[in-house]
């Protein structure tokens, strides 16, 4: 019997390529987190296709939600709230969460929550880490999204550095598929580049401004892609390996040194890392080890926690239910949402 008292949040995830359902009890405790992943199907096509995942989404989401509850043993009836992310993220995709989310939480009469991913992704890190203390910083690398946020208080999160054109995730998606790689990329590029120079070719660093927080991976990304042209043309052939490493250490040492800037600027102790890229062992190798010079405290999720889940939804919703926000049935999904 569940103690009362608690608050069990049914959270969903649906804003892209994987279905999630996930019972978060107070913001910690995970009951459950089932995700559905679509990869295999949108590997064939080489990338997402937005109409396949709404379908996708369609199909598997009301058993998904029976199965998170039945691994939970939790009644409906015990939920506290219904969160779901309502964007940013594949409108069609997002519109399959929202309306499951809506309908559940109108037959039961229980509250509604609608939560932006990128918080979700956020709080992914409060899961295994629960004593994280405010200020800190924390550097969001994904497929859509490459962000810098300080985090004053639960209440009070602020973008301080965003790309300019590519996400992180992005560039390293666009680079695998021209090296024949496959999808999603930043996974096999991880692993191939363990066995390659990453000193090799020396593509180009953009740091913009001085100063600024903002990142820019489009020159790179060019960088690399003329690299593999010219070699073509030549027909040189390139060691792949030494390609992959030398792409992922340019990211990786703009990413750690402007997430340590940041840190530097808001004078916080810790730095957080969230997103599918904040699974890249380069990246938190480099992260480890520029933290321990520095004395900050560097914390990221487990690999699974890093992707698209609906725990860190489930956990991102539960600060803002007991701040005491709500939605109502007008929620909607909101492809370009905004912090
Ligand atoms: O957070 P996520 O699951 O979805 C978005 O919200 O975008 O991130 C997916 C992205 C993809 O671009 C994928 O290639 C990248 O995360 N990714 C990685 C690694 N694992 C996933 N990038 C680099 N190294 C990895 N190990
Ligand atoms: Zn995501």
């Amino acid at each position: 019997m569940l103690e009362d008292k608690t608050n069990i949040i049914l959270a969903i995830e649906t804003s892209c390529d994987e279905t999630s359902v996930a019972v978060v009890k107070d913001g910690r405790d995970i009951l459950a987190n089932l995700i559905a992943s679509q990869i295999s199907i949108h590997q064939q096509f080489g990338g997402v296709v937005p109409e396949v995942a709404s379908r996708k989404h369609m199909e598997v989401i009301s058993l998904l939600v029976e199965e998170a509850l039945a691994e939970a043993g939790v009644q409906k009836e015990d939920l506290a709230c219904m969160a779901v992310t309502n964007g940013p993220g594949l409108a069609g995709a997002l519109l399959v969460g929202v309306s499951f989310a809506k309908a559940y939480a109108f037959a039961l009469g229980k509250p509604l929550l609608g939560v932006n991913h990128i918080m979700g992704h956020i709080y992914a890190n409060f899961i295994e880490h629960p004593s994280i203390s405010l200020p800190a910083v924390c550097l969001v690398v994904s497929g859509g999204h490459t962000h810098l946020f300080y985090l004053k208080s639960h209440d009070d999160i602020q973008v301080i550095g965003r790309t300019r054109d590519d996400a992180a995730g992005e560039a390293f998606d666009k680079i695998a598929r021209a090296m024949g790689l496959g999808y999603p990329g930043g996974p096999l590029i991880d692993k191939l580049a363990r066995e390659g120079n990453n000193s090799a070719f020396n593509f180009p660093r953009s740091w913009l401004e001085k100063g600024s927080l903002d990142f820019s991976f489009s020159g790179i990304k060019s960088a690399v892609l003329n690299t593999m042209n010219n070699a073509g043309m030549k027909g040189e052939e390139l060691v792949q390996a030494d390609l992959a490493a030398s792409f992922q250490e340019a990211v990786v040492e703009v990413l750690v040194t402007k997430a340590f800037q940041a840190v530097e600027q808001m004078q916080v102790k810790s730095l957080l890392i969230a997103g599918g890229v904040a699974a890249n062992s380069a990246l938190r190798r480099k992260l480890e080890t520029v933290g321990q010079e520095k004395e900050i405290k560097v914390y990221y999720p487990s690999p699974l926690l890093c992707t698209d889940n609906g725990a860190m939804i489930g956990v991102a919703g539960y600060y803002r239910f007991i701040s005491g926000e709500r939605a109502g049935l007008d929620l909607n999904a909101v492809p370009n949402l905004k912090l």
